[in-house]
């Protein structure tokens, strides 16, 4: 899909530091209160690496219905919670762990019940049972892009890229194993939400908002969900998108 033009109304560039950091605090709250006014409950299933940290430590200051919101991860590594490199750790330790969060509405992936592909079947059951669906439809899917333009654990050139029959996979990144929801699972949300920032995304990030590019090359090209797509980017990310909105 071109995701040039008609996308830039679900771009927003804002500068780097803590206004980035309190718009999207705000903007996360203000869609899950929305959903859970609606809906009663709201899911979520976050990112890892480094850029949402700060985004989960400005969401632990919040007053917010906690134990209306269900967490999940969109992908996690294979090591325990305790481990300095797992997603979950990260969360909990500058989020979930800081709030009233009931301990039974954070869904982690299961990162020690076995190995990588019984983790990812386990997590998969675990979502088919909470979504009552062969996929789950989170109420909002945070993600975010690495320089080589992947996104969760879903790396160029993998085999994760091509897995539709299942909302979970085994990725792998430098021939580790990385435990990641797939391709529909992702697409299959009601609203997706990139956070971006750093100059060192740029030349990814002009890949995938290219009219043509291979999305093998550049996997988050294949997140292109029904709902909502939205893009959150500092200036440094997105100095090289013209035409932004
Ligand atoms: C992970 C993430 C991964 C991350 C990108 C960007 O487990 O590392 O899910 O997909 O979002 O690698 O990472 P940074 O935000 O740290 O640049």
């Amino acid at each position: 899909m071109h995701l040039g033009q008609d996308m830039n109304k679900n771009m927003r560039v804002v500068a780097s530091g803590a206004p980035l950091v309190s718009e999207i605090d705000r903007w996360i709250r203000t869609h899950l209160q929305q959903v859970i006014d609606k809906n009663g409950t709201a899911t979520i299933a976050l990112a890892g690496g480094s850029t949402p940290k700060v985004v989960y430590q400005a969401l632990s200051k919040a007053e917010f219905a906690w134990d209306k919101l269900h967490v999940f991860w969109g992908d996690e590594r294979f090591v325990p919670s305790s481990h300095p490199d797992s997603n979950e750790k990260m969360a909990r330790e500058n989020w979930l762990d800081l709030v009233a969060m009931p301990a039974a509405n954070i869904h982690p992936w299961p990162t020690t019940a076995g190995t990588p592909e019984q983790c990812a079947e386990l997590y998969g059951a675990e979502l088919a049972k909470y979504f009552a669906a062969p996929q789950p439809s989170f109420d909002l899917v945070l993600l975010g892009m690495g320089e080589d333009g992947h996104t969760a654990s879903l790396f160029p050139h993998t085999a994760a890229l091509g897995v539709v029959d299942r909302s979970t996979t085994v990725g792998q990144k430098d021939g580790q194993p990385r435990l990641t929801l797939t391709v529909p699972a992702i697409n299959n949300a009601a609203c997706v939400a990139f956070i971006i920032t750093g100059a060192s995304k740029r030349p990814a990030l002009k890949q995938v908002m290219a009219a043509a590019a291979d999305s093998q090359e550049y996997p988050t090209r294949l997140i292109q969900p029904t709902g909502e797509l939205i893009w959150w980017f500092d200036e440094a990310a997105a100095a090289d998108l013209d035409n932004l909105g």
